[in-house]
């Protein structure tokens, strides 16, 4: 996987890719802290975290897929992905139980649970690894990704090793059975005391998804900071990243009463969103009535902070990758949109394309994942380019250009540009291949530099690029609840929307989907996002077309 994208962004933008190779190299400039509500390294140049996660929390206490590929290798394939992080999970036994993580090796612990199968492709792939106590092998993972560059966010997912969660599984909140708070602090201390020192440590979620019957905000205040403290003492480098109530869907308690620490600079909140943290609404509801609405649910849950100048990790999403779920698929066009908008830091659930052991099923196939069941490659292409946007830091502290607009479709994960075949036409491409748009107070969409404005041209036709910006047929609206769909009038008072022929990928205009109710129609491929950027996305410097081409001459 790795190698091939790479390959072919050589042989389309050889002069780009090796000009800008310099800027995807692994940040070095460790630690981290945050600035406002950017994260930025040690030069005050923003880092934003484009996670995996990579489970290591389940049974045997290993990260997963080691069975199926070299640690190294899987190491490549996140980097060729376009991922620079990793939020790696691990149970708080492993930090607590001497034994457990000392005198448990990797061999032992997949025999004790059955895994002979596992337990060959290991040998044949990890040899080097197999022997080592679990603590040693979870150090050598980590000490791999360092070694491609890539930035680790530890993360303490759950106490006993096991899928996570339930309500009721004891590991859900300070009092809960597998939950003391004291060991818990004992064991934060001692996970971040371990890699004190180890520099692509960027970072220690604190502990995922609290939940459950006994949460509330007093103890999570209370028990919060003092694990933030204890992390802080031990390893000063690191951000500490707080998880919210509810299985990490909210932060809002945050907006009344602040976190009170005595160290500065590496507070850092997350959240997750998946379509099933509102049960089946996607599917059930008008897609943009919905998006609107849980959108602004998210903002008063957690999208508030950034305002607020903290960082927010949106450190779990993810949808079935197939591609069949429709709750999954009307959720990630309005998600793609919120997080581009937002250019918020992130983390994929998930890298894993299988599992060891889950819920008592081994060899598990995750349709969440990454990577495909043998963890070779990309489980689906198309969707590694919807999120290949986010990948890019679209603003913030670093190199800047000046501001403009890039109109992201989020379906397709790419933006429109220019069409190589007629520059008075618009089609999708690359985001990085972007011209940079402004998004005027007349409402014109026009590529900065040039007196042309976006203009539709009757129903089903291509929009195109004209001079006559005062005429209703080139303002451009935001309309429906979702805000996703850009609508000009035609000359005979009809509203269109920006749409997609999904044939050839050229931008054309249709009558506006789905506006409101009805909860079957699919408006996706009419969903455009107007995102702000301030940076040069990684990838080709985009170029002005050549005014003395005919196409230009005859407008
Ligand atoms: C510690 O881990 C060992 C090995 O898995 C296990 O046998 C033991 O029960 C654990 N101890 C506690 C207190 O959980
Ligand atoms: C570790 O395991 C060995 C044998 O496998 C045993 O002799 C020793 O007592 C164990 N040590 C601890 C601390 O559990
Ligand atoms: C914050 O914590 C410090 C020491 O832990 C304490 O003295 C101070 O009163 C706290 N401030 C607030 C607003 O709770
Ligand atoms: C990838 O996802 C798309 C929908 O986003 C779907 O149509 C396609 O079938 C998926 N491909 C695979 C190999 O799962």
């Amino acid at each position: 996987m790795a190698k091939r994208l790479q390959r072919q962004k050589l042989c389309l933008f050889p002069f780009f890719f090796l000009a800008f190779s310099f800027i995807t190299k692994p940040n070095k400039a460790y630690p981290l802290s945050t600035s406002s509500r950017w994260i930025v390294d040690e030069t005050s140049q923003r880092v934003k975290l484009s996670c995996a996660n990579w489970p290591s929390h389940l049974q045997p206490v290993v990260a997963e897929g080691l069975s199926k590929k070299p640690v190294e290798e899987i190491a490549d394939k996140i980097v060729g992905m376009g991922f620079n992080c990793v939020r790696l999970t691990w149970p708080l036994d492993l930090a607590t139980n001497f034994t457990l993580a000392h005198n448990v090796t990797v061999r032992q612990s997949f025999q004790s649970l059955g895994l002979y199968d596992d337990f060959v492709g290991f040998q044949t792939h990890n040899p080097s690894i197999i022997d080592l106590p679990l603590i040693d092998a979870f150090k050598t993972v980590v000490e791999t990704l360092g070694n491609e560059g890539v930035m680790v966010v530890l993360d303490n997912h759950v106490t006993k090793p096991g899928w996570c969660c339930s309500d009721d599984d004891g590991n859900g909140f300070f009092g809960d059975r597998f939950f003391d708070p004291t060991v818990w602090i004992s064991g934060l201390t001692n996970m971040a005391s371990i890699f004190n020192g180890v520099s692509n440590v960027v970072g220690m979620s604190l502990r995922n998804e609290l939940r459950g019957s006994r949460q509330n905000t007093n103890d999570w205040f209370k028990y919060m900071e003092q694990g933030a403290e204890a992390v802080h003492s031990a390893n000063p480098n690191v951000l500490v990243i707080l998880s919210g109530l509810h299985y990490d869907l909210d932060l809002s308690y945050i907006r009344a009463q602040p976190v009170n620490l005595s160290f500065d600079g590496k507070l850092v909140f997350e959240l997750h969103w998946y379509a099933f943290s509102d049960g089946d609404s996607w599917a059930t509801n008008n897609p943009n009535d919905i998006c609107g609405k849980i959108s602004n649910r998210v903002n008063n849950a957690g999208g508030f902070l950034l305002d607020k100048g903290y960082p927010l990790f949106l450190s779990e999403f993810g949808i079935d990758e197939r591609g069949g779920n429709i709750n999954d698929n009307r959720f990630f066009g309005c998600f793609l949109g919120w997080a581009a908008e937002n250019d918020i830091d992130w983390a994929l659930w998930v890298l894993s394309g299988s599992y060891y052991i889950r819920e008592g099923v081994a060899g598990m196939v995750e349709f969440y994942g990454a990577l495909d069941a043998d963890w070779n490659d990309a489980r689906n292409s198309s969707f590694l380019q919807r999120i290949s946007l986010l990948q890019s830091p679209l603003q913030g502290p670093g190199p800047q250009t000046g501001d403009y607009n890039l109109i992201f479709h989020p379906l397709t994960g790419l933006c429109m540009v220019q069409s190589q075949i007629n520059p008075t036409k618009l089609a999708l491409g690359p985001c990085y291949e972007s011209e940079p748009w402004s998004y005027t107070s007349e409402n014109n969409l026009k590529i900065q530099g040039l007196p042309f404005c976006l203009q539709n041209t009757g129903t089903g036709k291509p929009v195109k690029l004209g001079i006559s910006c005062w005429s209703p047929v080139s303002k451009w609206h935001t309309i429906s609840a979702s805000e996703m769909h850009l609508a000009s009038t035609t000359s005979e008072q009809i509203s269109l929307c920006l749409d997609v022929d999904g044939s050839n990928n050229v931008v054309i205009a249709n009558d506006c989907k789905c506006m409101a109710e009805d909860s079957r129609c699919q408006p996706m491929s009419q969903w455009f996002k107007i995102i702000k950027a301030t940076r040069r996305l990684k990838g080709p410097i985009t170029t002005l077309p050549d005014l003395s081409s005919p196409e230009w001459s005859s407008l």
